[in-house]
């Protein structure tokens, strides 16, 4: 899958190449590019072998950028586990598959989610993230992961999630 311009890719030659197209285009557009191109570099079995593989977090901060503030993330996630339906208040996020296997979700908002009101989410499709798959979640699109054992994935956070508070939703 990886082809001749993203095998040997370093992690700061990944990051570099993630802040010139949010550089270029800083909405879905850009981030779209990203997506693709980390998609490429977990096919690359180096990359993950190299960056993925020994990080034994939860989620482990690889990079942050200093113009744009997204973070690249290594997730060592162990054991089976679902998830509750959310969204990433005002950042989006690239969920990428390093090792196992991912049951994702999507959902439509029922009725909006506050500081005090949990929202309400509509389930409207199931679709396995495997190895070398990334998907892209804009501002506002709700999703929940689930896994029946250990997975490794890179994530992309738009922003640093630890420092932003969220809203609670629950399925209807
Ligand atoms: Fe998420």
């Amino acid at each position: 899958m990886g082809n001749m311009e993203t095998v040997g890719l370093t992690l700061e030659q990944f990051a570099a190449k993630c802040h010139d197209f949010i550089k270029a285009e800083p909405g879905p557009a850009g981030r779209k590019k990203v997506c693709g191109l980390l998609s490429q570099v977990l096919a690359d079995e180096q990359f993950v072998a190299k960056y993925v593989d020994p990080n034994k977090d939860e989620r482990h901060k690889l990079y942050e950028d200093p113009e744009f503030g997204f973070v690249i993330l290594a997730h060592n996630y162990e054991g089976p586990k679902v998830s509750d339906p959310h969204d990433h208040a005002h950042s989006w996020a690239i969920y990428g598959q390093a090792r196992g296997e991912t049951d994702m979700n999507d959902w439509s908002l029922v009725s909006a989610a506050g500081p005090d009101k949990t929202g309400k989410v509509k389930h409207v499709r199931t679709y396995k993230l495997t190895p070398g798959v990334a998907h892209l979640y804009n501002e506002g699109d709700l999703h929940s992961p689930s896994r029946d054992a250990s997975t490794k994935l890179i994530r992309i956070e738009g922003t640093d999630m630890t420092k932003v508070k969220r809203f609670k939703f629950e399925a209807v």
